[in-house]
């Protein structure tokens, strides 16, 4: 049988091409679209590079004519949320105005399946534990407005058009690939695991604890980590449920365990061996005491199950990377 081809849209940047990896593991030829802005071109490893731009419709459409892919699966998006507050325009052109590009450009070429990246920023401050997907989604930045603009307008084109879509909303993505392959790789990085681990290597830039007076246990805000590869293995399963008929829906992705600041300081010192220098700093604007997943609905539908989000798995892939080409 023919192997399927997906257009897989941000396929050069940190999940999309763990994703594209996992797509290939499970038989598929990933074609990465990226404009290669925050994308690395050496993390596109299996299947062909198109560079474009999310706005060029055009250009689009003709990459869906040539390659003729059975889905779309739709990362290109920025995603620093500080950015996202003193320039909005950014987000709102690209993350929103590009999704309606590449929808339109599906509808015109007649692909009708796509798995769109989409975010626990969409919920905005919890209003309870344990979010669940029917949470009420209030977002708090131009990010996570960008996203929600986006999950809605999958719904409008289901209406419309037939279109079928999963969105997958993240928690905090982290980790690298268990074979060390591929990582992540953000310029600039403002992530806690790479800062907290470039601060253990004696780079002089101690890691600054966005605030300990938090309502949680021990003041440091509370998040739930997810490892890359666990998160590309899920959207290959979504791709297999639209493939076999599913309907339009959203789910929640992460582990539903809940871990401080502290704590990821503590394992990475234990995981490395190495203390992480570290001050406590003013709070960041916009950071929830504590967002954690109820991930159920996911796990329910398919079986699926994270296997690499233990703590200390998803820095230990995040040091090995990190120290790659290090003898
Ligand atoms: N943190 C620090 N110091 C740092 C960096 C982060 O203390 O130098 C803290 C943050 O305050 C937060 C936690 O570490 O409590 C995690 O922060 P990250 O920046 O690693 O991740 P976020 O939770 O802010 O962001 C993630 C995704 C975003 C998404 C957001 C939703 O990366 O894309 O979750 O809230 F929008």
């Amino acid at each position: 049988m023919k192997q399927k081809t997906i257009l897989v849209t941000g396929g050069a940047g940190y999940i999309g091409s763990h994703t594209c990896k996992a797509l290939a593991t499970a038989g598929y030829l990933p074609v990465a679209y990226d404009n290669l802005a925050h994308g690395s071109e050496r993390a596109v490893q299996w299947g062909p590079l198109v560079r474009g731009e999310l706005s060029d419709g055009d250009r689009l459409a003709s990459v869906m004519a040539d390659y003729r892919p059975a889905a779309v699966m739709h990362f290109a998006a920025y995603a620093y949320v500080g950015e996202s507050v003193t320039d909005p325009g950014k987000y709102y052109r690209n993350n929103v105005m590009g999704s309606l590009t590449l929808l339109e450009a599906m509808r015109e070429q007649a692909i009708g399946q796509l798995v769109f990246s989409s975010t626990c920023a969409t919920y905005g401050n919890p209003l309870h534990q344990a979010l669940n997907e029917s949470h009420p989604q209030s977002p708090i930045n131009p990010y996570g407005q960008s996203k929600l603009m986006v999950e809605t307008m999958l719904g409008d084109f289901g209406r419309a058009h037939g279109l079928r879509s999963i969105a997958l909303r993240y928690f905090n993505a982290a980790g690298a690939d268990m074979d060390g392959t591929i990582g992540e790789d953000h310029e600039p990085e403002t992530h806690l695991i790479p800062l907290a681990l470039e601060a253990a290597t004696d780079t002089g830039h101690p890691l600054t604890v966005f605030g300990a007076d938090y309502s949680t246990p021990d003041g440091t805000c509370i998040r739930d980590y997810i490892h890359v590869q666990d998160l590309a293995d899920a959207h290959v399963t979504a791709l297999q449920a639209l493939e076999a008929g599913a309907s339009s829906t959203a789910y929640n992705l992460g582990t539903g365990k809940g871990v401080s600041v502290r704590e990821v300081i503590d394992t990475i010192e234990q995981v490395t061996g190495k203390p992480v220098p570290h001050i406590f700093g003013q709070r960041r604007a916009g950071d929830p005491d504590r967002l954690v997943a109820d991930a159920a609905k996911f796990q329910r539908a398919f079986g699926w199950r994270p296997v690499h989000s233990d703590l200390p798995t998803i820095i230990r892939s995040a040091w090995r990377w990190r120290n790659r080409g290090a003898g």
